[in-house]
């Protein structure tokens, strides 16, 4: 299928590794020029030549952080008028409650609601006067499965779909989207890190507990990056023009309900 959305220009954030960047090489396939944002330049760098390599998209990279004014200027400035943006970032690794602090909260809150809100902030009114836009913002499974030791995420990211909610029935009459992606469990480098923190002294190895997450889901196996980045592309095509304020779990049916 042509997703029609050659020529388009896209603003991704958190785009260097794991799944954001897995949506940048679906969106460059489909003649996306695309501006990668990330804290690391080396990754950055190295991202953005094989992305190169392997399209010829034209790749621009923005060494920043997202969760920063600063850094949310640089991105601007490096792709002003972006036809498409993903907004995503590091999650926060699990824990027990009584031990987060305020500070711990508004940390979360700054990375997981409030930075991807400005985002869509400095770059809605654009993408409604322009008459084309694509917000797919990268949450988590977390918001309909509360994972107990994931409340940072589950209270910070609950936020953000409760704004998108609303902001996205005001924009789509210009045909500008927003939608949520929730990945369930994913095999990325966020993945290990969050496995590693659960390895508890004398417990289950990192091995044992991994191999037990890609068992306990119904398809026996972590998803793919390659399968987000493109239902990614797909939401931010032409065709996607229908599909908004939507909350999309891609997780192998490991979310228990019916509906
Ligand atoms: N993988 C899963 O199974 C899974 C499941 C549910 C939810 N999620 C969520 O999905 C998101 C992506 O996960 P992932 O597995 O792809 O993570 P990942 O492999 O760790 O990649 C995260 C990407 O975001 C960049 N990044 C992080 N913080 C940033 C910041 N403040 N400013 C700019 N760039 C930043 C990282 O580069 P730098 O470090 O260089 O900045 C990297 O490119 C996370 O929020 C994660 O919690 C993942």
């Amino acid at each position: 299928m042509d997703l029609r959305i050659r020529g388009r220009k896209a603003l991704l954030t958190g785009a260097s590794r794991g799944l954001g960047r897995a949506c940048a090489i679906a969106l460059a396939r489909e003649g996306v020029d695309i501006t990668i944002v990330a804290r690391r330049r080396d990754s950055l760098e190295r991202t953005a030549a094989e992305i190169a390599a392997a399209t010829g998209a034209m790749v621009r990279t923005v060494a920043a952080d997202i969760t920063t004014d600063a850094g949310r200027s640089a991105a601007i400035d490096a792709c002003p008028q972006p036809d498409i943006l993903l907004n995503n970032g590091d999650g926060r690794l699990p824990g027990d409650y009584r031990d987060w602090s305020r500070n711990d909260w508004i940390d979360a809150l700054d990375a997981m609601m409030l930075s991807p809100i400005e985002m869509m902030r400095l770059t809605v009114d654009g993408m409604m006067a322009r008459r084309f836009g694509r917000i797919v913002n990268i949450v988590s499974r977390s918001v309909k499965i509360p994972q107990i030791e994931l409340g940072l995420s589950n209270g910070a990211r609950s936020g953000l779909v409760g704004f998108v909610a609303g902001l996205a029935r005001q924009t789509i009459e210009h045909n500008v989207t927003i939608n949520n992606l929730l990945p369930g469990i994913f095999d990325s480098d966020a993945q290990r890190e969050h496995v590693r923190a659960l390895v508890e002294p004398g417990g289950k190895s990192f091995e044992e507990l991994w191999r037990e997450r890609a068992a306990a889901n119904p398809a026996r196996r972590f998803g793919r990056p390659e399968e987000l980045g493109a239902y990614c592309a797909f939401l931010c095509s032409e065709h996607a023009g229908f599909i908004t304020g939507q909350n999309l779990l891609i997780d192998g049916g490991s979310y228990p309900g019916t509906y």
